[in-house]
């Protein structure tokens, strides 16, 4: 019996915790989810932090981090089930704080170096 469900597990494709079943994640998309889901309340338009929430980007999280991070958070973030924020969507947020250019580097910026 145990057998046969190990069998089943394997069948589904090797799913480890952490690894998802979802498409590549779009940046565009992902932008309009990050303000219609309430994330900008704290994190912020373009996940730069400064209010209540962390800094997520520019250079997030890996997705996987990001996602298991985003269920289960540690601290006094509320958490976000999948029947309100998919997998996939999470996969699109995550494209977009990753689209997001650092700032530059103020020493490239003239203005601030005469
Ligand atoms: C009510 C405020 C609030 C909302 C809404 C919120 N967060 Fe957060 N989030 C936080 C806070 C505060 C932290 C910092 C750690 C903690 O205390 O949980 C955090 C941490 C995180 C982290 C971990 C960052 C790191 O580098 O460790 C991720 C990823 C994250 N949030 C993603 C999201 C996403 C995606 C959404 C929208 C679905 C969201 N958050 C909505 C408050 C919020």
């Amino acid at each position: 019996m145990k057998r046969a469900v190990f069998v089943a597990w394997m069948m589904t494709g090797f799913l480890l915790p952490g690894q998802t079943a979802t498409k590549p994640g779009n940046a565009e998309n992902g932008k309009l989810l990050f303000t219609k889901h309430g994330c900008y309340q704290c994190h912020g338009y373009l996940g730069q932090g400064g209010g209540a929430g962390a800094k997520l980007a520019p250079r997030p999280l890996p997705l996987a981090g990001l996602m298991a991070y985003v269920r289960k958070p540690s601290g006094v973030m509320p958490p976000v089930t999948a029947k309100v924020v998919s997998d996939q969507d999470l996969a699109d947020i995550h494209a977009f704080l990753s689209s997001i250019p650092p700032a530059p580097d103020p020493k490239t910026i003239p203005m601030l170096n005469q």
